[in-house]
């Protein structure tokens, strides 16, 4: 016990001396735990703000690299001067595949010269239509070649909006910076913004529960092409619950677990 006590009154005169003096052993040893738990919290809480820092700001952007469009391009400005809108340059071919991205083709009519003096332009006319080299777009909404994807079924099939899944680029006057995945080498607009998989809008994000989440919803109504609020979720539950069988959207529990289902999106 002397022993202890010696060394609790050594460190508590390391530690600056005050009180050593009169206190009596036992107030001696309590004030040596107090000195100790402080440090201890103190590093759990620097230890949790720095992974928290870490996993949520750090890491993510490390995952992302960064890449500039080759050239820049601005949609509200085009609309206005093509004919047919999107159609002009985004269009279902004969066969009813998709388009996509325009070739040098849907721009020549009007880029054949530099029409006025914007650098992206004056690029775009010397770098790429003058060379007859195509434009190498990077693409945001761009999935893994495993994942068999149909515009036909979902645009002209069900008549939805590009907006639902792809956002307001149509009506952007700048294309935004590419982000792209460094360990899948995919876009960041698949996993989306949030690390943690939040989103406010049905195209912050398209991964495969998204698409499943979508389809789930469309064998309940093939009309509705928004996210569910979560009082309709509540409702269809308590419809499940009260007469069980009866909600379509409670059938099955995931679309991936039907008969086949892997087949309709991955050939
Ligand atoms: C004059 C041609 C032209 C017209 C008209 C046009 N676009 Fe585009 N669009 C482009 C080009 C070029 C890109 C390539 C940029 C890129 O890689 O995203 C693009 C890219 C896109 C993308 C991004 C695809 C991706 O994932 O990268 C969307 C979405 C899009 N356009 C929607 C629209 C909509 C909606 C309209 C009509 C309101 C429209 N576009 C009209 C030329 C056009
Ligand atoms: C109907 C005619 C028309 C077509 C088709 C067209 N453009 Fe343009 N484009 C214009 C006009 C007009 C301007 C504005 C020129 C100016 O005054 O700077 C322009 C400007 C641009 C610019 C510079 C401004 C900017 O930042 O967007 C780029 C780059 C461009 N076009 C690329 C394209 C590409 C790529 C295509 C094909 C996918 C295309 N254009 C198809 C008419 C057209
Ligand atoms: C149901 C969701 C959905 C809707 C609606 C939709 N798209 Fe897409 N779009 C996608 C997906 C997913 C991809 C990526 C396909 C892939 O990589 O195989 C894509 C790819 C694209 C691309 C790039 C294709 C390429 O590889 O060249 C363009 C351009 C595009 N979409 C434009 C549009 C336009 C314009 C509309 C509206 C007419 C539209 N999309 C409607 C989901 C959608
Ligand atoms: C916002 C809703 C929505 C999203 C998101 C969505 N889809 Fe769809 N999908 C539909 C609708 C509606 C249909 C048409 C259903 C029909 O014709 O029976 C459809 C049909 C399809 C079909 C054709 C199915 C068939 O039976 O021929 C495929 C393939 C498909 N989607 C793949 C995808 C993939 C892959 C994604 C994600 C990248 C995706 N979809 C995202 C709503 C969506
Ligand atoms: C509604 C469309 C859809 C259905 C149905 C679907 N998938 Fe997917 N799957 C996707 C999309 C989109 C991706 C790419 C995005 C991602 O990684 O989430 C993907 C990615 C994957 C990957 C990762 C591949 C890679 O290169 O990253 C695997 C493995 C996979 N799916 C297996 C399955 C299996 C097994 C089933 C059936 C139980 C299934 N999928 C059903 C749309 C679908």
């Amino acid at each position: 016990m002397s022993a202890l006590d010696n060394n609790a009154k050594e460190i508590a005169e390391d530690a600056g001396g005050e009180g050593v003096a009169t206190s009596s052993p036992e107030i001696n040893q309590k004030e040596q735990d107090n000195r100790s738990a402080g440090p201890v919290i103190l590093f759990f809480i620097i230890g949790l703000f720095a992974s928290l820092i870490l996993g949520w700001i750090i890491f993510p952007k490390l995952l992302y690299s960064k890449k500039k469009q080759p050239i820049d391009f601005n949609h509200v400005l085009h609309v206005a001067e093509v004919e047919d809108g999107c159609e002009s340059c985004h269009f279902f071919r004969e066969d009813g595949t998709y388009s996509g991205v325009p070739k040098l083709e849907q721009c020549i009519d009007c880029h054949e010269e530099i029409q006025g003096d914007s650098p992206d332009e004056i690029k775009f006319v010397e770098e790429y239509v003058s060379k007859g080299r195509e434009v190498p777009w990077l693409i945001y909404s761009r999935q893994p070649d495993c994942v068999f994807f149909s515009h036909a079924a979902h645009v002209k099939g069900a008549g939805m909006d590009c907006v639902t899944c792809h956002g307001h680029i149509g009506e952007s006057e700048s294309l935004k910076i590419y982000e792209e995945n460094r360990i899948t080498g995919y876009s960041r607009d698949i996993w989306g913004k949030s690390i943690g998989g939040f989103k406010k809008n049905t195209w912050d994000r398209m991964k495969m529960d998204d698409c499943a989440e979508c389809h789930r919803e469309k064998t309940a109504n093939i009309e509705r092409t928004d996210v569910k609020t979560p009082t309709n979720r509540l409702i269809d539950h308590l419809i499940d619950v009260v007469y069980p069988g009866t909600s379509k959207s409670g059938k099955g529990g995931s679309i991936q677990t039907e008969r086949d289902a892997c087949f309709v999106c991955h050939k």
